[in-house]
């Protein structure tokens, strides 16, 4: 099977939904929505999830009616699946993954349009205002997702907002936000990411910093809250781009930040210098409970705005491949395939971030070879992109003819056409995070958070390659011919 099966099909994209509650109305006319009332945020809701979101086939899940909640609030489980996964990147609904991801790639991320958001005076979001003592974030239906976390995560399906304090740019970043009382929530955010190069700079600086988070957005702003957008770049311009017309944003009262004008819940608040509390564990995409409890910074809720019956989205991390596997390879596939080409790399003719790894730790990149040294220069660069470079572990370069998003064919290419003493690269103290399950427990206590990545050449070698054994495999006419003639004996 080669790379080119369908992949290039061009289509012009057209998101059919702004807000979450639009989405829910595309999917329900796929058939793709279900409802289930009365369930319990403390145990219910998590094990109904973790069954829907493992599966692809399963319908997203609208939760209502959850005892001891606010009446009519929701929580909205496994949206990306079935047919709506393409109508929410505002595509066919009989496009294949690997169509889905080169989509993506060739009509949002190749050249990363961006339209400036429009700031509107008033919006949904604002039609509950609860401010001083009777703010309770805990009204929510926030599920406790799995049973051994610390806490209830309201936070999943999120997105913080954050000004730099010395740029002025806005960031929008999901991080996991738990619940530590009525009035104080913790996220917490791995080195690196932009949100937490801004949270540094203000704890140096010895100041409060404001943050909003969004919980209960569309999809797409989720997706690339979640994304790895480029430093400086405000996700909401990406978000106009996508969508062909601004965002329509309201400033937060107490904070002045930015937010969707049609969000579902926002809270708004503080993070003051050296205010820690105790966060985790949480269920993370490792697989694991990798980060265990850490002191991680308070944010003290000044205010909380929500819609009337507000519906959070939720996206629990499972034991990968699950929800958030299923669309980081679409998405991050086609993120890491152009920032390798836009460092220089010619030829990268598909690239794929396998769901086992939840789309981090084993990245597949197949080139057209031309010259000696050119599959070492895509599998370095495919490791340290920004889109690569965090938490990844194994980065395997295959040629042209191999379906890299088919763990099989990948790995028949590393059998095949590697060899272990000359064709894997080391690379050390890479930028990995405290979630990693990997790192050893006295590292970790020294704040050190790298891990080592191998570069896997599985490319048959450039200078003997014309001589490397024909493939045992019938050419594409002749196997078609088999199957028209001979596919009845399958029958
Ligand atoms: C469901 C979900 C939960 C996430 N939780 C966290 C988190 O708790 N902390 C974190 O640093 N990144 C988390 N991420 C990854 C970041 O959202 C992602 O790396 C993003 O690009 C960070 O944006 P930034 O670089 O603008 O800060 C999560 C991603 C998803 C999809």
């Amino acid at each position: 099977m080669t790379n080119d099966s369908g992949a290039e099909k061009r289509v012009a994209p057209a998101l059919a939904y702004t807000d979450l509650r639009e989405w829910i109305e595309e999917a329900r006319k796929l058939g793709e929505v279900r409802e289930a009332s009365g369930l319990s945020w403390q145990q219910d809701i998590g094990m109904a999830a973790e069954v829907l979101l493992h599966d692809e086939k399963a319908p997203a899940v609208v939760f209502s009616d959850v005892p001891g909640t606010l009446k009519g609030s929701r929580v909205l489980v496994n949206f990306f699946g079935g047919k709506r996964a393409a109508m929410t990147l505002g595509f066919p609904t009989d496009m294949t993954k690997l169509e889905l991801s080169e989509a993506f790639r060739v009509n949002y991320m190749a050249d990363l349009k961006r339209v400036e958001p429009r700031y509107v005076n008033d919006g949904p979001v604002f039609e509950n205002k609860i401010t001083g003592d009777d703010i309770d974030v805990g009204i929510f239906p926030t599920p406790k997702w799995h049973e051994d976390d610390g806490g209830r995560y309201i936070g999943t399906g999120s997105f913080n907002v954050t000004r730099d304090p010395e740029e002025g740019w806005i960031n929008c970043g999901t991080y996991r936000v738990m619940i530590h009382d009525k009035q104080t929530v913790g996220f917490y955010i791995s080195p690196g990411k932009h949100g937490r190069i801004m949270r540094d700079k203000y704890e140096a600086r010895g100041e409060p910093m404001p943050v909003a988070i969004v919980v209960g957005c569309d999809p797409m702003s989720f997706l690339m809250s979640s994304s790895e957008i480029p430093y400086g770049v405000c996700e909401y311009e990406v978000i106009g781009g996508i969508r062909g017309k601004p965002v329509d944003l309201v400033k937060a009262p107490i904070t002045g930040l930015p937010v969707p004008a049609d969000a579902e819940i926002v809270i708004e608040g503080f993070v003051m210098p050296g205010n820690m509390k105790p966060e985790g564990p949480f269920g993370e995409w490792f697989g694991y409970y990798g980060s265990d409890v850490r002191p991680e910074p308070v944010m003290d809720i000044k205010a909380i705005y929500h819609r009337n019956d507000p519906i959070l989205l939720g996206c629990a991390p499972q034991r990968p491949p699950d929800e958030i596997a299923r669309y980081r390879a679409l998405t991050r596939s086609a993120i890491v395939r152009e920032n390798i080409a836009k460092a220089g790399v010619p030829d990268v003719t598909a690239a794929w971030a396998h769901e086992i790894g939840t789309a981090r730790l084993l990245l597949a990149v197949a080139i057209k070879q031309r010259y000696g040294g050119h599959a070492k220069q895509a599998g370095h660069v495919a490791a340290m992109c920004h889109s690569g470079a965090y938490a990844g572990r194994y980065v395997i370069v295959v040629d042209d003819d191999i379906d890299v998003s088919n763990l099989e064919e990948v790995m028949w290419a590393v059998l095949t056409r590697s060899d272990p003493a000359t064709s894997i690269d080391i690379i050390t103290n890479a930028w990995s995070t405290p979630l990693d399950p990997r790192i050893e427990p006295e590292r970790k206590a020294k704040g050190d958070f790298t891990n080592s990545r191998a570069i896997i050449d599985a490319c048959k070698p450039f200078h003997w390659k014309d001589k490397y054994p024909k493939v045992n495999q019938p050419s594409p006419e002749m196997r078609a011919l088999a199957r028209k003639k001979f596919g009845y004996l399958t029958e």
